[in-house]
């Protein structure tokens, strides 16, 4: 489907945003046009008071730069309170349950919580006893912010979505797995080049399928053929220890100008961050004309916003 044909309606169905899999395309779109809208009052000043008198809980179980920091200004800009919890620093790190952990964090008056390294099952278990809206700021499946924020910069730079090709090139971790899921419902054709044994996973690309054409491989000079965009990850994720066996496997699929070479001559560099030069990318491409990775790192501010003011504008058990 064409996003620019689609008209938006300012509403999201779920009361909660943990997969980009639980998403239809057009609520995709709806969280597209919603930063769209954040963005163009931002750059020209206006005040989007949408959460005055509300706080929104960020409990993150790990790291975090852009996730934490677009959050807590994002709610600033749009009139609200944040409340800063690392998981390490609640009883749930004594084994207090996520069941108790969520029906609680709701009577306080949290408006809405955004999680980060919780998962699956904790998340789930979470949305299910919580009372407020719960956003996954990601964790080992998923980065659904992450790829929200990255179709919207794709949108911006290529003024479209459907029938491009997006090639990413390393781990098939989490941001591959979302890729797969968002770029598939937006039309977009996936390609994926991974070394033996870090292709994303099968239920993944076998649900993907379902939506759009994606080839799985291990040559990359195959995947990033004609691409329109190439992407890529750290190696080393979050959580891992620091594998020199693993970077070894990896050495091949650094995107260099060699490997941007078989993509249209127009085709973008995009890269979630943080990034590490030298390792999944060169740093004539990463600070190269075709890197948009700053823009999609400002950009996980008004996807935030965004999907703050379209999760949080209806009581979760209501109507
Ligand atoms: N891309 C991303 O999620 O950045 P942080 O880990 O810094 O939040």
């Amino acid at each position: 489907m064409d996003i620019n044909k689609y008209s938006p309606k300012f509403k999201v169905k779920g009361k909660d945003l943990l997969h980009l899999a639980d998403l239809t395309a057009e609520e995709i779109f709806e969280f597209l046009y919603a930063a769209k809208a954040m963005k163009k009052k931002y750059k020209v000043g206006e005040t989007v008071n949408l959460l005055h008198g509300k706080t929104i809980g960020l409990l993150f179980g790990n790291v975090s730069t852009r996730t934490r920091i677009s959050f807590e200004l994002g709610i600033r800009q749009m009139g609200g309170d944040s409340i800063f919890l690392s998981r390490q620093i609640t009883q749930l790190s004594r084994g207090e349950s996520v069941r108790d952990t969520a029906v609680m964090l709701g009577r306080y008056g949290l408006a809405g919580i955004v999680l980060r390294g919780f998962p699956d099952a904790e998340l789930e278990e979470f949305a299910q006893y919580s009372e407020i809206p719960v956003i996954n700021g990601i964790n080992d499946t998923s980065h659904p912010l992450q790829v929200l924020s990255d179709l919207f910069t794709v949108w911006e730079k290529k003024g479209k979505l459907d029938n491009l090709k997006i090639a990413y090139v390393g781990d098939g971790n989490n941001v591959a797995n979302t890729l797969i899921m968002g770029c598939t419902k937006c039309d977009m054709t996936v390609a994926i080049a991974s070394p033996n044994g870090y292709s994303p996973a099968k239920s993944v690309v076998e649900r993907g399928m379902q939506f759009g054409d994606i080839l799985i491989t291990d040559n990359v000079a195959e995947a990033v053929k004609d691409a329109d965009i190439v992407y890529t990850d750290v190696f080393i994720s979050m959580n891992d220890e620091d594998d020199e066996k693993k970077k070894a496997k990896f050495a091949k699929f650094r995107v260099t100008p060699e490997v941007m070479a078989f993509a249209k001559p127009d085709a973008l560099f995009m890269h979630c961050m943080p990034i590490r030069r030298g390792e999944e990318v060169s740093a004539e491409v990463a600070d190269g004309p075709q890197s948009i990775m700053y823009d999609q790192a400002e950009n996980r501010l008004h996807l935030n916003k965004a999907a703050l003011a379209l999760l949080l504008s209806r009581e979760k058990h209501g109507a």
